[in-house]
């Protein structure tokens, strides 16, 4: 069976058991002493800080390094996000949702409290730096889109997955109509971000709300192409996974669809030289670094670049009036574009 090919996530994964079987075997070839060059920390660092933390809760030895590492393993099939990465190497709209989902988040505080929670939920979504930015992301995000909500405005999400950046954003204030876009190449997410919508469009009859299966590296979007349509365009979790080149194909197909004067938002995960390192928890850095490189792999890991990079690829399609908004932790950072 063929699959459609998504920039964010392997489409068409192996099996659970045949990923870690994978993970396994690459562990068991692991040359450790480079591993160790290429992250420029100790594993045994590593081991003897997480001991303290995690010993006593999850089934991990620490006196080995490969034998941490299978354990550790052994662990992501029992996180729903955890077995989505090992086995796509990123994230489609579902998995990234669970990120900004507050009723997701509050069941897996619920396991945290009462010692249920698998291991990789808690690394995901309390201890990993990468991610925390990400959640934090989500926010600057919606406070950036909700102060450009008004009436007779059209603002779009692409990829939209669930959509929920723009779907739970506050409306209230709307007297006349405001119209809300949803685009993704994945029939999936587009249903899952129309299902999610019929509770939101219920509550709020100023809302439109519109939907399209769309390629956001193909001029025009869909077809018939988007063009001087949107107000704003909000964009995560796509240009992390593409190359420098892509990036300014899709940042000039997001230019053409939007209104003169119209707005992109969108973020973009800078290489570790570039944190805000007196914020950033050096041992949980270290352990998320030692999951990326040694267990998952993630597709985004090889197109980190700095926000100055991102706003000169803005400029090249055309934006201008670029601003940079830093996450606390300066993981994630956010960039606004005009289009003149
Ligand atoms: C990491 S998810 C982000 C979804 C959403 N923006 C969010 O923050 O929840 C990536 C999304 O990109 C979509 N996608 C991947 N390649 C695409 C492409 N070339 N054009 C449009 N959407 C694409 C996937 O279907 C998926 O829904």
């Amino acid at each position: 069976m063929s699959h459609p090919e998504f920039a964010s996530h392997r489409a068409g994964q192996p099996s659970v058991d045949r990923a870690l079987a994978d993970a396994r075997s690459r562990i068991d070839r692991l040359d450790v002493p480079s591993l160790e060059a290429e992250l420029g920390f100790r594993l045994a660092e590593v081991m003897a800080f997480y001991e303290g933390e995690l010993a006593h809760r999850f089934p991990l030895s620490f006196a080995n390094a490969r034998r941490f590492l299978t354990q550790l393993a052994e662990q992501l099939p029992l996180s729903e996000v955890g077995t989505f990465l090992l086995c796509a190497q990123g994230c489609d709209w579902r998995t990234t949702d669970y990120f900004f989902d507050e009723a997701y988040r509050g069941t897996l505080t619920g396991r945290l409290q009462s010692g249920t929670l698998p291991l990789f939920d808690y690394l995901f979504f309390f201890v990993f730096p990468g991610l925390r930015a990400t959640y934090e992301r989500f926010g600057i995000f919606q406070a950036q889109i909700q102060s450009r909500t008004r009436d007779e405005t059209c603002l779009a999400s692409l990829p939209c997955g669930r959509m929920r950046d723009l779907l739970t954003l506050d409306y209230t204030h709307i007297r006349r109509t405001i119209r809300l876009v949803g685009i993704d190449k994945d029939p999936a997410a587009v249903d899952g971000a129309r299902e999610m919508a019929q509770g939101v469009l219920k509550e709020n009859g100023r809302i439109r709300s519109e939907w399209h299966i769309g390629d956001a590296l193909r001029p025009g979007l869909t077809e018939p192409a988007l063009v001087k349509a949107f107000d704003l365009v909000t964009s995560n979790g796509l240009n992390i996974y593409l190359t420098d080149e892509q990036c300014v194909m899709f940042y000039a197909n997001v230019f053409a669809a939007l209104k003169p004067g119209g707005v992109f938002i969108t973020s973009h995960l800078v290489p570790p030289a570039y944190y805000q390192w007196d914020r950033v928890n050096r041992h949980h850095w270290q352990l998320q670094a030692l999951v990326w490189k040694a267990l998952i792999n993630p597709l985004w890991e090889s197109f980190l670049k700095p926000a100055e990079t991102v706003r000169a690829q803005l400029e090249r399609a055309g934006f201008v009036e670029v601003q940079i908004l830093p996450d606390s932790q300066g993981i994630f950072p956010t960039l606004i574009g005009k289009a003149p």
